[in-house]
């Protein structure tokens, strides 16, 4: 790759959240998390082609793509515009075209992952002098799950989320995913979160830097299903319910119909069951198509890569 280049394309993957547990919010408006991210093959591409005036835009299509907004809000612009601003020149425009699989408002970091797609398809564009720690840090400001989409796999994450650990995971992991038809606002079920514990309903993570418990890492290693989905726990999750109630009836039916564990994925409102075959995923699949609060089923494996460069 050079500076010869028009056209770049990028895949990047929807992550689940094995673990999440919460403090409660900090001055900054942030809650500091202890996290397990796992990275699943949900992908979205992000092509970056050179325009000819200094503009950047974008142009999303796809399922869901109507939920998007293609302005100066939508975060793959907000990465261009960044990346250019520290590392670019200003003159540089760049037209973003977005294929999106990912849900979409889901809580499986669609967004997030369409910046960091941005960022690297946009720095390999124009042939930019920029490290994996540059695109980190630029990652960081724009959003919390960003460098996690940057990097995939399966890693610990801490502070917002911007600082992670690489775990060690054996095998591949079943997903199911059921897709509600409406998205579900982040910062809604983080307030959603902070009143559940100012009535005393939850206990927030007693102190930064709590890590994830033990066994769901030595499960990961071990390529344990049963062990990771025995552990698997989200604070999010009763938030997201007492907003969208019918999602505890999604878990329950996935879980009779024979995944190991449903769990809401991040905010929600997407619900990620692991399962211990692609046999029972399938079950579990042809199970959950017929529930009318389900819009959408899709199956998934899991760790995969993090942003990667297609062509
Ligand atoms: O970082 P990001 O913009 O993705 O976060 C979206 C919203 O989610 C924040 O405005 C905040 O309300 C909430 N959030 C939080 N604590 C985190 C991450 C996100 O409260 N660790």
């Amino acid at each position: 790759m050079g500076p010869v280049d028009t056209r770049v394309k990028v895949r990047v993957a929807a992550k689940v959240n094995l673990y999440l547990r919460l403090a409660t919010r900090g001055d900054d408006g942030y809650h500091e998390l202890s996290t397990v991210f796992h990275a699943v093959s949900l992908f979205d591409e992000v092509v970056a082609e050179r325009r000819a005036d200094d503009v950047i835009d974008v142009h999303t299509h796809g399922g869901q793509s109507d939920r998007v907004r293609d302005d100066a809000t939508n975060l793959a612009v907000r990465a261009a515009v960044l990346l250019r601003a520290e590392h670019g020149q200003a003159d540089q425009g760049v037209h973003l075209d977005i294929t999106k699989t990912i849900p979409v408002a889901g809580g499986m970091a669609g967004g997030s992952a369409d910046a960091a797609a941005a960022l690297l398809a946009c720095s390999v564009l124009g042939d930019l002098d920029t490290t994996p720690d540059d695109l980190h840090d630029l990652a960081a400001k724009i959003g919390s799950d960003v460098p996690f989409a940057l990097l995939g796999g399966t890693a610990i994450g801490h502070g917002r989320g911007e600082q992670l650990v690489p775990v060690l995971t054996r095998g591949s992991y079943q997903w199911v995913l059921a897709l509600a038809p409406r998205g579900l606002s982040t910062p809604q079920v983080f307030r959603q979160f902070d009143e559940q514990i100012a009535r005393g309903e939850v206990e927030p993570m007693p102190q930064s830097g709590t890590e994830p418990p033990r066994e769901l890492l030595n499960a990961l290693a071990g390529g344990d299903a049963e062990g990771v989905a025995e552990h698997m726990h989200n604070d999010l999750q009763e938030a997201a319910c007492q907003i969208c109630p019918e999602l505890r009836k999604t878990l329950e039916v996935g879980k009779r119909a024979g995944a190991l564990v449903g769990i809401i994925s991040g905010s929600g409102p997407t619900c990620a069951f692991l399962c211990a075959s692609q046999t029972d995923a399938r079950n579990v699949e042809a199970v959950l198509k017929i529930l009318p609060q389900v819009h959408e089923v899709r199956r998934a494996s899991g760790p995969v890569p993090g942003a990667q460069l297609v062509s």
